[in-house]
C-alpha cells in the first residue's frame, strides 16, 4: 500500500470551493492511479465564517493545522469584509505563522495557450519566481505620526533580517540547480534606492554564489525586470526577490502565462507545514456560476504533490494539463468553452 498524506483543505471564499472541488476530483483520481492517499480534513474559514463568528483563524483550527502534511487553499477575500481582514488574518498569518518563508511561483505558458507578448512561445515563458514570503513590507510595522492633520506622516517598515534573506537566498540557488534547466538565478531589487535593505540582500547574494560556481547569477532592477519579463522572458530562469517585489512581478507573470486562471503558487516552508493556492483571488463576480477556471487550482494539487514527493502523480497531472490547455478556447472565465467542472473531468480524462 502507499503512503497517506494528511491534507487540510481550506475552500475559502468566492470561486475558492468551486476551484478547489476540481482540484480535489483530480487529486482523488490520481491517487487512486498511482497507490497512494488523501485524507482530507475541510476547514471551514473566509469571509462566511467571519462574517457569521467573527473568527478568522481561531487557535485552535492553526494547531490543528501545524499537525497536517500540507494545505490546499482556495481563495481569500469577501465583497462584504473590509480589506485586511481575511488577507492579514488568514492568508499573511498562515503564511507567517507556519514559518513558509517561500513563495514559489512557476511563470509557464503552456501549449495552445494565448500570451499577450507578440511571438513569444512556450518555449520562451518557462520561469520561476522565488519570493520570500515573511519578511519586507508585510511584516505590518509603522507607525502614524500627526494623523489626521496637515502635517502627517506615515511610516511602512521593510524588515529584511539577516536569517530571512539568507535562507531564502540558499533556497533560490539550491532550487535552481535542482531544477537543471539553465542554471541561472537573477536576483531582482532595487540597489539603487533600497540602500539599507536591498543592500543586506545583495551581500547575502554575493556570499552565496561564491558556494554555487556552477550557478550563474545576474541581477536586474525590479523596474527593467518588468521590461524584460515582457520583452525577453527567455531571459529568466529562476528569479528571487524580496516579498513586495514578488508580489508584484508574479502578478505580471501570470499574464504573460495566460492570466490568472492557471497561475499558481507554493507557500513553502521547507522543513515544516506548507501551503499551495491558485494565485488569483475569490472573483466574486464568478462566484456560483460554474464558470470559473480550475487549472490553477489544480496545478496548485500538483505543486503539493511534488513536494510531499508524490513525483510522478505531480508530473502526470501536469502533463495532463497541458493536454488539455490546447482544447480550451480562453483561460478566462466564462470564456474556456467548457464549464468549471467539465474543464476538471477533462483532466481526469487526460491522467
Ligand atoms: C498574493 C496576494 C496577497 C499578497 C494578498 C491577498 C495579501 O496578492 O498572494 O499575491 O499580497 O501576498
Ligand atoms: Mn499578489
Amino acid at each position: 500500500m502507499g503512503k497517506s498524506y494528511r491534507i487540510a483543505v481550506i475552500p475559502g471564499d468566492g470561486t475558492g470551493p468551486e476551484v478547489i472541488r476540481e482540484g480535489l476530483k483530480v487529486l482523488k483520481a490520481v491517487s487512486t492511479a498511482n497507490g497512494f492517499q488523501c485524507q482530507l480534513q475541510e476547514y471551514d474559514l473566509g469571509g462566511e465564517r467571519y462574517l457569521r463568528t467573527k473568527e478568522v483563524l481561531p487557535d485552535s483550527v492553526l494547531k490543528e493545522l501545524r499537525q497536517v502534511d500540507a494545505i490546499y487553499l482556495g481563495a481569500v477575500g469577501h465583497p462584504d469584509v473590509p480589506p485586511g481582514i481575511l488577507e492579514r488574518g488568514l492568508l499573511l498569518k498562515l503564511r507567517f505563522d507556519l514559518e513558509q518563508y517561500i513563495n514559489l511561483r512557476p511563470v509557464k505558458l503552456y501549449p495552445g495557450v494565448e500570451t499577450p507578448l507578440k511571438d513569444k512561445k512556450p518555449e520562451d515563458i518557462d520561469f520561476v519566481v522565488v519570493r520570500e514570503n515573511n519578511e519586507g513590507l508585510y511584516v505590518g510595522e509603522g507607525s502614524f505620526e500627526k494623523k489626521g492633520t496637515k502635517e502627517e506622516v506615515a511610516l511602512q517598515v521593510s524588515r529584511n533580517t539577516r536569517k530571512g534573506v539568507e535562507r531564502c537566498i540558499r533556497y533560490a540557488f539550491a532550487y535552481t540547480r535542482a531544477r537543471r534547466k539553465h542554471n541561472k538565478l537573477t536576483f531582482c531589487g532595487k540597489t539603487n534606492v533600497l540602500t539599507y535593505a536591498h543592500d543586506l540582500w545583495q551581500r547575502v547574494f554575493q556570499e552565496v554564489a561564491a558556494e554555487y560556481k556552477d550557478i550563474q547569477t545576474d541581477y536586474a532592477h525590479v523596474d527593467a525586470c518588468c521590461m524584460w519579463m515582457v520583452k525577453n522572458p527567455e531571459w529568466f530562469d529562476v528569479i528571487v526577490t524580496d516579498n513586495m517585489f514578488g508580489d508584484i512581478i508574479t502578478d505580471l507573470g501570470a499574464m504573460i502565462q495566460g492570466g490568472m486562471g492557471i497561475a499558481t503558487g507554493g507557500n513553502i516552508n521547507p522543513q515544516g507545514v506548507s501551503m499551495f493556492e491558485p494565485i488569483g483571488g475569490s472573483a466574486p463576480k464568478y462566484t456560483g456560476r460554474n464558470v470559473i477556471n480550475p487549472l490553477a487550482a489544480i496545478c496548485a494539487g500538483s505543486m503539493m504533490l511534488q513536494h510531499l514527493g508524490e513525483r510522478q502523480a505531480a508530473a502526470r497531472i501536469e502533463r495532463a494539463v497541458m493536454a488539455v490547455t490546447p482544447k480550451l478556447k480562453s483561460l478566462a472565465a466564462g470564456r474556456m468553452g467548457y464549464s468549471t467542472s467539465e474543464v476538471g473531468d477533462l483532466v481526469v480524462k487526460h491522467l
